[in-house]
């Protein structure tokens, strides 16, 4: 049967996936600071059920945004760097980030989204904005669904996003544009106008009466309400807020949304938050978030670049099959130490615990278990240290990210010991573990 014939039903079972969806309790791992954000690991759909059911947080969230796969069909990965052998030789090991192929095809892919606009339409406050960001593959679809889950009346914009890098063609015109559509959930929702500049005919002034108007570099222009397509860069190869995740959209884009769509003090969410974009915009304009993906190595990513951000976030893990980290700490007197409490925790093996469930191929496997015999610690990403474990929350003071470009991360760190110590590592491939050191 025709795509096309076929809409209405899928709807109809999306809206049964998501009356059926399994209840899933989210398990707090580890606090950073006081917590006050949410960093989730797992499928949306159960996150956003349990935020529901177990938070009471129906109708609380006042901007939601989702940048989902697109439906190109395509698998994303990125190259992760590795030292071994001589040390000098630094290859790539390419890890798959996340999948966005369909076995099933379009319709799969369109119960997937829809069942999960209908849970955020639950989540979002009645004066709330949802923003889902696309491209050319699916957003026509996607924009049918959204009329018919939150109404044609509440249609806000179709957001341009137009953007230079990327490939081209020359059987057709450069695909350079993402599409964001944006729907309310009443007539009465918030929205902060935004201004941006207008170039006058020519840059030359035009000297009308009332109308205030300036100049730079480039000519005369006057300050005009925004205008809905956005010419933005995408997140450059050297800039500083690249992850080196492979789907990351451009901090300045989500700033603009969340700006023109909330006030301080509100609440945002991402559901699909790969790198975490959302939540560091989020962090850096005053506003609460709530952060879910399903991939670890996404939540790593996102979790290293919001602790650099400096904000307070707990994370929670789902029903998510995370893989185990391997590995093997200690406490040690500190050398120079004058004071008993001073010691230094030090980690000495760090892999994942099934290699099997290493998203990497038969090339790279080889490299990695090479690189286990010759010094495991090069798979180590992320660690964490509480000197004054609660024995319930890892609420680490410390923390030690890989450095990229050293393709190395600090394997001892100095703490002020008050009570017992929780170490918690994370592999290159977001797989984790929590110890006690007694
Ligand atoms: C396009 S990327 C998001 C990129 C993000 N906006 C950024 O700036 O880094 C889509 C993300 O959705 C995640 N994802 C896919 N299906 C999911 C699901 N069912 N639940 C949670 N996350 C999911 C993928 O792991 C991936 O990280």
């Amino acid at each position: 049967m025709e795509l096309l014939e076929r809409l209405s039903s899928i709807l109809a079972e999306s809206r049964e996936e998501y009356s059926k969806v399994k209840k899933v309790s989210f398990k707090e791992q580890e606090r950073i600071g006081n917590g006050s954000n949410i960093l989730a690991v797992g499928d949306n759909l159960e996150f956003m059920r349990f935020l529901a059911d177990e938070r009471d947080m129906s109708e609380k969230i006042q901007f939601i945004y989702i940048d989902p796969p697109f439906f190109s069909k395509l698998n994303y990965g990125s190259d992760i760097k590795l030292k071994y052998g001589d040390k000098k030789t630094i290859p790539a090991i390419k890890q798959l980030s996340y999948s966005d192929s369909w076995k099933d095809g379009i319709e799969a892919y369109l119960r997937m989204l829809c069942s999960r606009l209908l849970m955020m339409k639950e989540l979002l406050t009645d004066d709330g904005l949802i923003c889902v960001h696309l491209d050319w593959h699916a957003s026509h679809y996607a924009r049918i669904f959204m009329d018919a889950i939150f109404g044609e009346k509440n249609f806000v914009n179709e957001i341009v996003w137009q953007y230079k890098s990327g490939g081209s063609s020359k059987k057709r015109f450069s695909r350079k544009h993402d599409t964001l559509l944006l729907y309310s959930k009443s007539k009465d929702y918030k929205f902060n106008t935004l201004k941006e500049k207008s170039y006058n005919r020519g840059y030359k002034p035009y000297r009308f009466k009332g109308v205030k108007e300036y100049r730079d570099e480039a000519g005369w222009y006057t300050m005009v309400n925004m205008k809905d397509v956005w010419q933005i860069d995408m997140v450059g190869r050297t800039s500083a807020e690249r992850t080196g995740y492979v789907t990351q959209k451009p901090e300045s884009l989500l700033t603009r949304l969340i700006m023109a769509c909330t006030d301080e003090g509100d609440l945002c969410a991402d559901f699909f938050g790969g790198s975490g974009t959302m939540a560091a915009a989020a962090q850096k304009a005053g506003r609460s978030w709530i952060y879910c993906d399903i991939g670890v190595s996404a939540a790593l990513n996102a979790q290293k670049r919001l602790i650099l951000n400096e904000s307070d976030f707990t994370i929670m893990f789902g029903d998510v099959d995370n893989g185990k980290c391997a590995f093997a700490a200690e406490v040690e007197e500190h050398v120079s130490s004058t004071s008993d409490n001073i010691v230094d925790v030090r980690i000495s093996d760090c892999r994942p615990e099934n290699l099997s469930s290493v998203p990497v191929g038969e090339a790279d496997m080889a490299k990695i278990k090479r690189i286990i015999k010759d010094n495991s610690l090069q798979l180590l990403d992320y660690w964490s240290v509480d000197c004054n474990y609660d024995g319930i929350l890892h609420t680490p003071q410390s923390f030690r990210m890989r450095d990229k470009a050293k393709a190395q991360c600090e394997e001892k760190m100095l703490c002020k010991k008050k009570g017992d110590i929780s170490v918690r590592v994370a592999d290159i491939f977001g797989n984790s573990a929590i110890k006690v050191l007694k």
